[in-house]
């Protein structure tokens, strides 16, 4: 028994433990607008928040406490609160590249689903996305589209030889597993003359994605269909996106084969995935250990609820993937770009 290593390891659960327990107030913080609240970077006591949000004064005073404790605001020498520019970015600010907070709900959903979870492991591994907690689906949203926002336009639509042209000149885009469309929603906004298809097997996002569009105006441009990746409407796509839902499907080989059935002879997929090397240990870092962790709770479970059930799991890496696709029929796999949460890749007939 080593004990220097014993209590290591007790500083790094504890550790962990606050982080998960940190997370709850996070979602609080996000629902209830206190970093918003706080994003003018201006020092607030418990009293002056409460004054700002209508929140509980003693219970803010609590919150603040523990946010402080984290690091995640700052204590000034008068013994108020200030929340810095950067943490602002990352909490407060909805539409800035790095805001992350909204990610807390799908975490919360990977707790509220554990009855589920218990019942997934001990019997077939099967769960489907549809029936996990509703805040998982907003969660998810909000937690890719800041990353749709900073990159999507701007980097992986030009890393693809061709596509920015055609979707300037008018294509055909299909947005496979769209969630609540934020991908979708975005692209029909910077490509008018395009026209976008959005389809997901889960009813209720579909709904929520008609809406979206409706929000943004582009409803004349983009359509969603509530349909498998292996069943939905359309040929003669000249890009098919698959934005991190690949690893969640049952059968993305079957998802990939009608992909190159729908496909344009000159076509291309846009494949996003979540970042990955190929072997575990490669996967021992931060990103690795949150998506390895959200796998096990949310997309492998998916995939076993499903026909086939591969199970690739979120970080399947290059060389599986790439596999997905050879076995599909497609002949060029290539990737295109990444970014620290994000492969991308393209792949041609
Ligand atoms: C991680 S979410 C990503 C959603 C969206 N692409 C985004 O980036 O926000 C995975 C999506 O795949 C969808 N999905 C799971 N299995 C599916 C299937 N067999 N066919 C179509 N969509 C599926 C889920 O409903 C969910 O919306």
């Amino acid at each position: 028994m080593d004990e220097a290593k014993l209590m290591d390891f007790m500083g790094k659960i504890v550790t962990d433990m606050g982080g998960a327990a940190l997370m709850a107030n996070v979602m609080l913080g996000d629902e209830l607008g206190l970093y918003r609240a706080m994003a003018d970077n201006q020092p607030v006591s418990a009293e002056r928040l409460a004054e700002k949000t209508g929140c509980h004064k003693r219970l803010l005073r609590e919150w603040l406490n523990a946010q402080a404790a984290a690091g995640y605001i700052e204590l000034t020498e008068g013994g108020e609160f200030v929340l810095p520019p950067e943490q602002a970015m990352a909490l407060a600010v909805e539409d800035s590249p790095v805001f992350i907070a909204g990610g807390t709900s799908v975490l919360a959903a990977m707790y509220l689903g554990k009855d589920k979870l218990v019942a997934a492991m001990r019997g077939n591994g099967g769960l489907p996305w549809s029936d996990q907690h509703p805040c998982l689906f907003r969660g998810t949203e909000r937690f890719f589209r800041p990353g749709y926002r900073n990159h999507l336009v701007a980097e992986w639509l030009p890393a693809l030889e061709g596509v920015v042209g055609k979707l300037e000149a008018g294509a055909k885009v299909a947005d496979v597993g769209c969630g609540h469309g934020a991908s979708s929603v975005l692209l029909a906004e910077t490509y008018p003359k395009s026209r976008f298809y959005g389809s997901d097997y889960h009813a209720a996002s579909i709904n929520t994605a008609k809406q979206r569009a409706a929000e943004a105006g582009v409803g004349d441009r983009l359509s969603f269909e509530h349909a498998n990746a292996k069943s939905y409407a359309g040929r003669d796509f000249d890009l098919i996106c698959f934005f991190d839902c690949l690893h969640d499907l049952g059968d993305p080989v079957g998802a990939a084969k009608h992909a190159h059935q729908a496909l344009k002879n000159d076509g291309a997929v846009l494949l996003v995935e979540p970042y990955a090397k190929d072997t575990l240990r490669e996967n021992f870092n931060p990103v690795g250990r949150l998506y390895y962790a959200a796998s096990t709770c949310l997309c492998t479970p998916n995939s076993l609820s499903q026909e086939v059930g591969l199970a690739l799991g979120a970080q399947a890496g290059e060389a599986r993937l790439r596999r997905v696709f050879n076995d599909a029929g497609f002949k060029h796999f290539r990737r295109a770009t990444e970014t620290p949460f994000n492969l991308v890749f393209e792949a041609r007939k």
